[in-house]
């Protein structure tokens, strides 16, 4: 008799239901009775990733789309001598007329052309001074350990009116094999930009959502997903943060 008095009461209701079920039933409660939406995991309940890789043996990891996307819309500034890290490679994919195709690596064995063997941080006596119209760092920001002294010389290599084109992962897997230092959101680039970069154009975005954060996490590749689902941009979930830099005539 006392318990169905409690139970008239909304709060005594659900206090006596805290008590008879296990904190998931009681979830699963509250998205019947609330109307939330309830999971179904499938294969996606896993604590290793389908992928250990990024999706490279899948197809092309997810970040890639943003990356890919970002360097399209500038292909225009991709011109004269060019600077790349590590490799050429979106230099030539993605460059017109142009006059130096150079790189810069701070370890040697990935590319047999490589320009210049260095920290990019300590490179004041290794790369000429205003000697580039473009230099391209492609998901390279997160890595580099010194990251002020880099974003810094980055900007004295380019000649004035040249770009930095660059882009720096987010919620995607770290590299795991070697250190992966700076996940940023576009304001903690934006933060650093506005120390290393005083006086450029500066324009800091992120791109990606929670599916396209989880896909890559998840190891999941582009091809897997829509092009309206890699377009929708929710900015609690970058996936990957372009920076784009002018500096000055
Ligand atoms: C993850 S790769 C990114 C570039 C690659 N082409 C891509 O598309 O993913 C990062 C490269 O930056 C190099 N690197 C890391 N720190 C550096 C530094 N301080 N100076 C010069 N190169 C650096 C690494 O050795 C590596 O080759």
């Amino acid at each position: 008799m006392a318990e169905l008095t409690a139970l008239e009461d909304g709060s005594a209701v659900r206090r006596w239901i805290k008590h008879r079920v296990t904190p998931r039933q009681l979830v699963w409660l509250r998205c019947v009775t609330r109307g939330f939406p309830w999971p179904r995991w499938g294969n996606l309940r896993r604590t290793r990733p389908f992928s250990d890789n990024f999706g490279f043996e899948r197809g092309t990891p997810v970040d890639r789309f943003y990356l890919h996307r970002f360097l399209d819309q500038h292909r225009h500034l991709i011109t004269g001598r060019v600077l790349e890290i590590q490799l050429p490679g979106y230099t030539n994919r993605y460059g017109h007329d142009l006059t130096a195709t150079d790189s810069v690596d701070i370890a040697a064995g990935t590319y047999a052309g490589l320009t210049y063997l260095t920290d990019l941080a300590q490179s004041d006596q290794v790369i000429p001074d205003a000697s580039y119209d473009c230099f391209l760092l492609p998901n390279t920001l997160c890595v580099m350990r010194d990251i002020e002294g880099c974003l810094r010389q980055a900007l004295r290599v380019v000649k004035p009116g040249g770009v930095i084109l660059a882009t720096s992962a987010a919620l995607v897997p770290l590299t795991g094999d070697s250190p992966d230092y700076w996940h940023l959101s576009a304001a903690g680039w934006r933060e650093l930009a506005a120390r290393a970069w005083p006086g450029c154009e500066v324009r800091v975005e992120q791109h990606g959502n929670c599916l396209t954060a989880t896909a890559a996490m998840l190891g999941l590749v582009l091809e897997e997903l829509s092009p309206s689902e890699l377009e929708y941009d929710d900015p609690r979930f970058p996936v990957l943060v372009t920076l784009y830099c002018r500096r000055p005539e």
